[in-house]
């Protein structure tokens, strides 16, 4: 399918804004405690490279990557590393990064797996929040925006890996 428009539906200056009220909630909450923030690539590299300038708690940073089988656009939950974290997370404070939660199937066992892995806490920042498409039970602990359904672009969230490099989010609107 071929895309006809994209529709502005964040603009950089509310990225921006929202970003720097969720780094400020997340200083507050982890003064003082040993951090490590994960960033989940490829969809979550702006949003945290924006969000981690503005921490003031000292964080360790890694980046790990999933992979998630599934038919059409539906994540089916067969998930698995194809780059896995470096650093050692037992006994840390953990916060993962991602870029959506939709169903949450992801989510669900990324942090699962992070889970067993001894952390002393394991939160999620997730700039979009589709919360009514969840078929699993997650919570997004630092949600940026929450919205109902349809496909967007940009700011690190791709369509066939395109619109990456866009400062703002989009609707993605395809032809007929
Ligand atoms: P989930 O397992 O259904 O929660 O799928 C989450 C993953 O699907 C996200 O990490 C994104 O990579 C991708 N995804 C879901 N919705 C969108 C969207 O609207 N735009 C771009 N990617 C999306
Ligand atoms: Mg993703």
């Amino acid at each position: 399918m071929r895309v006809k428009a994209l529709r502005e539906l964040i603009s950089p200056q509310a990225l921006d804004r929202r970003v720097r009220e969720l780094a400020a909630r997340i200083n507050e909450d982890y003064r003082g405690r040993d951090v490590i923030v994960l960033c989940v690539l490829n969809g979550a590299f702006m949003f945290f490279a924006d969000l981690v300038r503005r921490l003031e708690v000292d964080p360790l940073l890694d980046f790990l990557r999933v992979a998630s089988y599934g038919k059409n656009d539906e994540s089916s939950g067969t998930v698995s590393f194809t780059k896995d974290v470096e650093l050692s997370l037992a006994g840390k404070d953990v916060l993962i990064v991602e870029d959506i939660v939709d169903t949450g199937r992801t989510m669900a066992f990324l942090m699962e797996e992070i889970r067993s892995r001894g952390v002393n806490s394991l939160r999620l920042a997730a700039l979009v929040d589709k919360v009514e498409r969840r078929t699993v039970n997650l919570a997004v602990d630092y949600a940026g925006f929450t919205i109902p359904s349809g496909f967007i672009v940009g700011y690190g969230l791709d369509y066939a890996e395109r619109f990456r490099e866009l400062p703002g989010i989009y609707v993605v609107e395809l032809e007929e």
